[in-house]
């Protein structure tokens, strides 16, 4: 056979940009399977939107409608209540690949990458050959309403049928999105977009969303609290989180002058002192120069020196899980439970120095697991930022550590009963297992404390299964009884001509003496506030 020379095989050489590169890889976007695309479109406009009313201090009002078009193909439109996205902004926003407000920051937000909304334009392109349509309202009575597409191979946004107006109703906010996409499908199971928003509203009680189904349906998910979440705010890495090649990235980035005041600048517990116990264990660094001009070698002895040092924790303050109240309010408004108990752990750092913080619940009866024709499973609600993670379960820390859990030990059958187990981790980085953000990286530490969370949580469960099963032991004794009781009375009484009554009535204190929860009715009926131990259990029933 001939050997091709370099020369010949290298004329087929090409660059690529990023948005033909996923045109290419959709799946990795998660445009996978039909159902998985639909959810995966609704996913990203609604945490854009909770993103973006969350960073403008507003309570999230989203309306999600799903027109069927075809066999395979759904209209997606979605409208939140906003900031909107100023006139200059939105093509790039929605039709660039990699561009947005939140990659460069240290925040705690769903969307990190810049990549959501464009993907969805770039899948309703690759699918219809169509442009998204977008309507910016920005208050003061100004909207901007147009269509966008992606030019592929340069990666640039393609704005057209513009139009603008100063008058739209009443200073209304917001963006509404819409864009035909094929290759999906609408489907009523554990893995479509109706459980997606259900357990959106689950993990954000502060939102309202609506749902108009393909059949015209409305279902409105109500807000379960009024009180609008605390701003995420910036922070800035801790160095024990840092890799040689990230102390690089943000050396060259640096506007400081010298090594020294960029360390300070830029990562979190960074005082001049620390950076004198760094200087005397990194001999081979020159602190003075200008980090643009640092080198791998030194990057990577600085790595060292941290590790041989004193660090104050990483601050968790910036971190904002979603409350125990909260879950406690959204699980009773959602799934009705009869049982359930909640736990937020303290704070807790993963490599070395990210923090994280996981709030597990498990709630048991009522709309809690899943419906099967032989009766009940218990599921598993797993959430990363108060996003819910509906696919890639087999690979993420959350199905891991409930997997790993011996729920014998809290009397708790997780295949045969009603039980939903409810996990969020927050951080300002979350290690996802792939560009989709579907599944959370198995990462020990992160794996310990879910597990840790999820126990904490089933023990709480436990108390009120054991103590509902004692209260119906004594309810059924009494009232069996009771029965023999008045028999009694009446037969006493009138051997003895003592009032039937007052028998009657010392029997009673005898037996209930003995079953004490017999009478116990309130705390089997009411909702709130009794039986409350310290670990937020509660019981519902
Ligand atoms: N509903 C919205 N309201 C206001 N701004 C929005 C909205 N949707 C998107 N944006 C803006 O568009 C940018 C790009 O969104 P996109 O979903 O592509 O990326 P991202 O949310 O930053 O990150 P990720 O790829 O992880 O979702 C956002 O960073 C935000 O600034
Ligand atoms: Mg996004």
């Amino acid at each position: 056979m001939e050997v091709l020379h370099a020369d010949e095989i290298f004329k087929e050489f090409k660059e690529h940009s990023i948005a033909e590169f996923f045109k290419k890889n959709r799946q990795m976007l998660g445009y996978s399977s039909p159902v998985r695309s639909l959810v995966t479109v609704v996913h990203e406009y609604v945490t854009n939107s909770l993103d973006a009313c969350e960073e403008a201090g507003i309570l999230p009002e989203i309306t999600v409608t799903i027109t069927k078009l075809d066999e395979n193909a759904f209209r997606v439109g979605v409208e939140d209540n906003g900031p909107g996205i100023p006139k200059a902004y939105v093509g790039k926003s929605l039709a660039t690949i990699l561009a947005g407000t939140k990659f460069h920051r240290y925040m705690q937000q769903r969307g990190q990458q810049g990549i959501g909304a464009a993907g969805c334009t770039l899948f309703s392109q690759i699918t219809t050959g169509k442009p998204i349509k977008v309507v910016s309202y920005t208050g003061k009575g100004k909207s901007f309403i147009c269509e966008v597409s992606i030019d592929t191979v340069r990666n640039k946004p393609i704005v057209s049928n513009t139009s603008e107006s100063e008058t739209a109703g009443d200073g209304k906010r917001g963006l509404y999105i819409e864009g035909d996409f094929a290759d999906v499908k609408y489907e009523n199971s554990d893995h479509g977009v109706y459980e997606y928003l259900k357990r959106t509203a689950l993990s954000n009680p502060h939102t309202q969303i609506k749902l108009v189904d393909p059949e015209g349906k409305e279902t409105v998910f109500l807000r379960s609290i009024d009180t609008i979440p605390e701003r995420p705010k910036p922070t800035k890495p801790h160095p024990l989180g840092l890799s040689t090649n990230d102390i690089l990235d943000f050396a060259h980035a640096s506007q400081s002058r010298k090594i020294s005041s960029f360390l300070i600048e830029t990562f979190a517990r960074t005082s001049q002192n620390k950076v004198n116990d760094l200087r005397n264990i990194a001999k081979g660094v020159d602190f003075d120069k200008d980090p643009k001009s640092m080198a791998w070698a030194e990057a990577e002895e600085l790595v060292k020196a941290i590790k041989e040092t004193q660090w104050i924790a990483p601050d968790a303050s910036y971190i904002i899980p979603i409350g125990k109240e909260q879950i406690e309010k959204a699980l009773k408004n959602i799934l009705a439970p009869d049982f359930m108990s909640v736990t937020k752990r303290k704070p807790q750092v993963f490599r070395g120095g990210v923090p994280f913080v996981v709030e597990a619940a498990v709630a048991f009866g009522g709309g809690a697991g899943k419906k099967t024709a032989e009766g009940y499973e218990g599921n598993v609600l797993r959430f990363a930022n108060k996003v819910p993670l509906l696919f890639d379960s087999g690979s993420c820390a959350i199905t891991e550590a409930v997997k790993d859990i011996d729920w014998k030990r809290y009397k708790i059958d997780i295949e045969n009963q009603p039980v939903s187990v409810l996990v969020n981790v927050s951080s300002v980085y979350i290690p996802y297992s792939g560009v989709g953000k579907e599944a959370i990286a198995q990462e020990d530490e992160i794996i310990d404390e879910i597990k840790l969370g999820v126990m904490e949580a089933a023990r709480g469960v436990q108390r009120y299964i054991s103590e509902r099963t004692s209260a119906n032991i004594d309810k059924s004794k009494y009232r069996t009884i009771m029965r023999y009781a008045n028999q009694l009375a009446k037969d006493l009484s009138g051997l003895t001509g003592i009032d039937e009554k007052e028998i009657r009535g010392d029997l009673e204190k005898l037996v209930t003496k003995h079953y004490p929860k017999a009478l116990d009715k309130e705390e089997q009926e009411e909702p709130e506030g009794k039986g409350k131990a310290e670990t937020g259990d509660e019981g519902v029933q």
